[in-house]
């Protein structure tokens, strides 16, 4: 483009590329927002959309708060970066010690990234490293489930459960295996934790069997599976995959990148179903959606095993690992702004009460006639609707009318996926159930 020529950006201007988006069809029917303010978005034209995903899971105190964005300014003045390598800052240690007071007990020592899919393939690195440095480098096997999503890295792509990951990109890293998915027949329209499948968590057991423990790194799990529809655990196999991995020596690993910081009603996951794991990968919510941030929560004796006990000279790398952005100052001041605001404004208890009010609503939509399932736990849900010959072209539908209707939520295939701020109120819910469905009974 010469440079004189000047160009106001607009959706017809062809250089934004979007990801995970039908561009053409975006193109043909932009689905845009240009401004925010608690639980809303504006369109470009002044239309109020109810923001039923928390932007992507990211923004559960609502839009536009003052405090992070204030934060955030304030960093950037005073120190707007510093190398990650071999120097840090205050606020580095602080937003450590903040995440760290949420996390479970001995899950202390935090490793920030700047994406889900960075923290998941740090953890995985963390995992080798672990057994490397107590002398069990045959260790080099990861499980994880079918339907899982664990971010676009390399190492993501092989963990995840998706066919489309892996269409374009083939299997990513080699040696990940999966055990079953939990979405069963027997537990449709199921609430919370759903009562059949228990017995899936035995899927690790066999896979142990037929490798060998001496061969598995990690067994990497989302406690919830958020981004494939929110698929809630059933009663016990959470407990089951950790009884497991402490009788084989394999590090249990829960990706909270959605569950993580309330969205179950506790700070993660792995406190409202009662098992700890050995590693938590987080993000989105961690700054709530300000600031690109994430962080891989790691057990004390892990740090210890490849850090303290390193048998390498003081002057080298413990863990060869890291990125340019890890805990930059901005994202830095907008977690511990974000974590003040949780705090103060008690939301991980606002999630846990509003969330009985939410699913009610979910589930009332169990009528409508294209719905087939419909899940929640905590503040996220996911309603399945029948598919057209087309796999994902009615998901991709109700998405598209529903930005139109006044609500935006994620869809994954044909699931819809709710996530709503802690900050709805029960009118906010009860719009956001008519919204859905009017939208699904004229589809
Ligand atoms: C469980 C989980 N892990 C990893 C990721 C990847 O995160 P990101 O898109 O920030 O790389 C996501 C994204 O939704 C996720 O839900």
């Amino acid at each position: 483009m010469a440079a004189a020529e000047k160009i106001e950006p607009s959706v017809s201007s062809d250089h934004h590329w979007l990801p995970f988006t039908p561009n053409r069809d975006f193109h043909a029917e932009p689905k845009m927002f240009s401004r925010a303010e608690g639980v809303y978005y504006y369109t470009p034209d002044g239309r109020q959309v109810l923001d039923a995903c928390s932007g992507l899971f990211t923004t559960p105190i609502g839009h536009g708060r003052k405090e992070i964005a204030e934060a955030v300014y304030k960093q950037l003045l005073e120190l707007d970066f510093v190398s990650s390598f071999q120097r840090s800052h205050p606020k580095a240690f602080e937003a450590a010690e903040r995440v760290a007071n949420l996390t479970p007990e001995g899950l202390d020592k935090i490793f920030f990234c700047n994406s889900g899919s960075e923290a998941v393939d740090t953890a995985m690195k963390i995992a080798m490293a672990y057994h490397r440095a107590r002398g069990q480098g045959s260790r080099s096997m990861f499980v994880s489930r079918e339907r899982a999503y664990h971010g676009v890295g390399f190492g993501g792509v092989a963990l995840s459960g998706l066919v489309n990951n892996r269409r374009t990109f083939g299997p990513g890293l080699p040696n990940a295996i999966h055990m079953r998915h939990t979405h069963l027949k027997e537990n449709l329209f199921a609430m919370g934790e759903p009562e059949h499948g228990a017995d899936l968590a035995e899927d690790l057991l066999r896979a142990i069997n037929l490798h060998g423990a001496e061969n598995i790194a990690a067994c990497i799990v989302e406690p919830i599976a958020g981004s494939t529809g929110v698929l809630v655990p059933p009663k016990g196999y959470l407990k089951r995959l950790r009884e497991i991995c402490t009788q084989h020596g394999v590090l249990l690993v829960f990706d909270e990148v959605i569950t993580g910081f309330g969205r179950t009603g506790k700070a993660f996951a792995a406190q409202s179903f009662g098992v700890k794991p050995d590693m938590m990968t987080m993000a989105k919510a961690i700054t709530n959606g300000v600031q690109p941030m994430s962080a891989v929560a790691v057990d004390n004796s892990i740090y210890k095993t490849i850090v303290e006990d390193s048998p390498n000279p003081k002057a080298a790398n413990e863990f060869f690992h890291g990125y340019t952005w890890s805990a930059h100052p901005a994202a830095c001041a907008a977690a511990i702004a974000t974590i003040d605001i949780y705090e103060k404004e008690r939301l991980f208890e606002r999630a846990n009460q509003m969330s009985a009010y939410f699913l009610e609503g979910l589930i009332s939509l169990k009528d409508i006639p294209i719905v087939t399932d419909i899940r929640g736990y905590g503040m996220a849900g996911g309603i399945d609707v029948a598919p057209t010959q087309i796999p994902g072209e009615r998901g991709h539908m109700f998405q598209k009318k529903l930005y139109d209707n006044g609500l935006h939520l994620k869809t994954t295939g044909d699931c819809g996926i709710l996530a709503p701020p802690f900050t709805m109120t029960t009118d906010h819910i009860d719009q956001m159930v008519d919204i859905c469905r009017k939208t699904l009974t004229a589809m």
